[in-house]
This record gives C-alpha cells, sequence and structure tokens, in this order.
C-alpha cells in the first residue's frame, strides 16, 4: 500500500485526550483512516524509511523535567537520586512515579494509540459493565477507556496514588498490589486491561490467575507490552549500538529483582495456562525515531524517542544502581553515548509492540 499523493501537509501534533481516545483530529477522517490503514500495514509488515534529514527538529529538555513534584505529601513517596518512587509496597517498582515520569508514561499512551488507529483494546468487547486496569499509572488509558463506555464501571488500581482526583464519574482509582491476591468478588469483571507492565511483575502466573479468576464467563483479558529488543531490517542498525546495549543492560538490572523484561513473547502462552481461550495475538513494529517516511509513523517514532530519551535516567537508575550497584555518576556518563545514538536517524530501529488478548471460557 502506498501513501495517497493528495493527502494535505500534516503538522506534527501532539497527542490530546479526546472523548473516543482517538489520535490528533488534525486533519480530515478520510485522511485519518488512510493514515490509520498505511500505518496498521507497515507497523506489522515493514516500516518504509525516509531521507535522512527529514527530523522535525524536536528538542527535549530532560534535565529541566527531572524534578519532583513539590505538592507531593513525603507520607506517599519515597526519594532517591533526586527522584521521587512510591512509598506502599517500597521498593516492588523500580522506577519512579514523579512528574516527569507521568509525562513520559502519558506520551507512551499516545504513541501506542496513534499505533492503533485510536483503538483502546483489540479484545472483542460487547458492552462491558466492569473493567479493571491493572498497574494503572497516570490512569489515562482508565479515564479515556471510561469515555469509550459511560454505562461501565472502571477501576484503576495501582502502587503509587498519582492518579487525577477529577475523572469521569464512572472510574475509579486505588492504591493495590496486583501481585497481592485480588479482593474483589470472583467472576467480576468484563474486561481485565494490563499495559506496559512486563517491566514490573514478578510471578505472572500468579497474577494471571487471580485475573481469571476474577473475569466474567465469557469476558476477556487483554496484555499490550513493548518487547525491549531493538530489532532492524536494514541493516541500518550497528552491533554495538548504544541504545541496544543499555536495553540489555536494564535487562539484566530487573533480573536482579526477579523481573524478566523479555518475557512478553510467552503471554499468548501464559493466558492459555491461565485456563483463557480464544487467546489472539498482534505484533506491531514501533520505529525508535523520525527515520520513517509515513508522517504518522514519524509521529509515533518520535514519541518512543521522547519516552526513552526524555526517560533514560529515571528508567536507567533504579536497575543499574539498585540492581548492578553502579553508581549515579556512572549511570550518567555511561547516558551521554546513548542519548547521541539516540538522535541518529540513520538507524533504522524499532520495537516489537505484543499485544494479546483472550476470553474466559463461558462454561467454566
Ligand atoms: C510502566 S507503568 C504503566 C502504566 C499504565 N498501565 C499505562 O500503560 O499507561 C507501570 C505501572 O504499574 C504500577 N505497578 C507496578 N507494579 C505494580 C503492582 N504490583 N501492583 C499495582 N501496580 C503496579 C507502577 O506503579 C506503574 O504506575
Amino acid at each position: 500500500m502506498t501513501e495517497p499523493e493528495a493527502a494535505p501537509p500534516a503538522e506534527q501534533q501532539p497527542y490530546s485526550r479526546s472523548p473516543t481516545g482517538s489520535p490528533p483530529a488534525a486533519e480530515g477522517t478520510t485522511f485519518q483512516q488512510t493514515q490509520a490503514d498505511i500505518v496498521a500495514h507497515q507497523a506489522e509488515t515493514t516500516i518504509e524509511a525516509g531521507s535522512d534529514s527529514d527530523d522535525p527538529g524536536y528538542e527535549t529538555d530532560a534535565e529541566s523535567r527531572a524534578s519532583t513534584s513539590i505538592s507531593s505529601s513525603v507520607r506517599d513517596y519515597a526519594f532517591e537520586h533526586g527522584r521521587r518512587y512510591h512509598k506502599f509496597r517500597e521498593g516492588t517498582y523500580q522506577f519512579p512515579n514523579d512528574e516527569s515520569e507521568q509525562e513520559r508514561e502519558d506520551m507512551k499512551h499516545a504513541m501506542v494509540v496513534n499505533l492503533c488507529g485510536g483503538k483502546l483494546h483489540y479484545a472483542p468487547l460487547d458492552n462491558p459493565q466492569k473493567i479493571i486496569d491493572v498497574g494503572t499509572g497516570t490512569g489515562i488509558w482508565a479515564i479515556d477507556v471510561g469515555d469509550e463506555y459511560p454505562s461501565a464501571e472502571v477501576l484503576g488500581i495501582d502502587l503509587s496514588p498519582i492518579q487525577p482526583v477529577w475523572v469521569p464519574p464512572n472510574v475509579k482509582f486505588m492504591v493495590d498490589d496486583a501481585e497481592s491476591p485480588w479482593l474483589h468478588p470472583a467472576d467480576t469483571f468484563d474486561f481485565v486491561h494490563i499495559r506496559h507492565m512486563n517491566s514490573s511483575v514478578k510471578n505472572w502466573p500468579k497474577l494471571l490467575t487471580e485475573a481469571y479468576n476474577h473475569t466474567k464467563p465469557g469476558g476477556w483479558i487483554e496484555m499490550q507490552e513493548l518487547l525491549f529488543t531493538l530489532n532492524c531490517d536494514d541493516g541500518t542498525m550497528k552491533e554495538d549500538y548504544p541504545t541496544a546495549r543499555f536495553l540489555q543492560l536494564i535487562k539484566e538490572g530487573l533480573a536482579v529483582f526477579g523481573v524478566d523484561l523479555l518475557g512478553v513473547t510467552r503471554n499468548a502462552q501464559l493466558l492459555h495456562d491461565a485456563g483463557f481461550v480464544n487467546v489472539e495475538t498482534k505484533v506491531f513494529k514501533i520505529p525508535l525515531g523520525v527515520w520513517p517516511k509515513n508522517r504518522t509513523m514519524k509521529l509515533i517514532g518520535l514519541y518512543l524517542r521522547s519516552v526513552i530519551y526524555d526517560g533514560l535516567q529515571g528508567i536507567a537508575l533504579g536497575p543499574l544502581t539498585r540492581g548492578l550497584k553502579w553508581t549515579p555518576e556512572d549511570v550518567e556518563l555511561f547516558l551521554v553515548d546513548v542519548r547521541k545514538s539516540l538522535m541518529d536517524a540513520s538507524t533504522h530501529s524499532y520495537l516489537p509492540f505484543h499485544v494479546v488478548y483472550g476470553q474466559k471460557p463461558l462454561n467454566t
């Protein structure tokens, strides 16, 4: 499929929340649909590269954003190396929860929603009434899905109380540990949503058994996860590419805490093992950087680059200092080359994004 000639020029636009959770409405519906089709096709096959000088000139300001919230309560948060972390079940999750981290999480949401053509899920839901978002983070997905299904009650749970106060009336948040026994009645939820949790969860079979027991017969579960291994289809990524080394070290650091960062490829099997049926998998390519030719793909690549670039310190500190016992200074030194490599648009790398969903049998 090729890009239509008549497409009007698009500005790079940040994602803004909309009632339907759809990507930026910068252009006409027909064009958006066509863009969505092109993106869906390229994401599942090969991403077409643009010219190397095609950088839209995005500038980041990672240092100035790495500040903590002055309004936060010390009772609710822990601090380390200048970053803020969750206090409830302290040390369970290795990444910060401060404002710069929250911005990054919202940007990741925009990236995924753009990639998925505005879809918040792929599971074929039919009038869901109870939805749970496990590890809801800033609650951005829960809020969007609450808007999309106004008759559903949406519950977002997280270790961190970082969700907004003003939310749709059908959306609630709770501080809770998803790896502890779930206290809801059995067969409660029509939909269990889990996204970007592979860097957190230690015992997936246990968590998915809880999810299964608390899903209604006929209800659905969906897992959406990035596989943090950089790939390249055209030989432009060198073997010693610093961003690839960075991801390898994060994996090693998280392994110290019992987290398997690359366990994503087993998600379909995990759902089968927990008892779910009709399990489907979709794998998309998310470009890292502005190298793709297609403008929506370029925007998605810009989001991923920003998500990693702006988050380098926050991503690295926990796994490398707590896990691999580096000093914060070692980390900063290492990140210099990683930053440079991230801005190099001649390397056409991408991360696979795995979407896996399954259904609890009607007769259990
Ligand atoms: C990478 S963020 C993803 C946020 C959200 N799912 C999204 O896609 O926007 C991971 C979140 O999971 C939360 N988390 C990690 N371990 C958890 C646990 N055991 N129980 C509840 N939340 C957890 C973290 O506090 C963090 O907010």
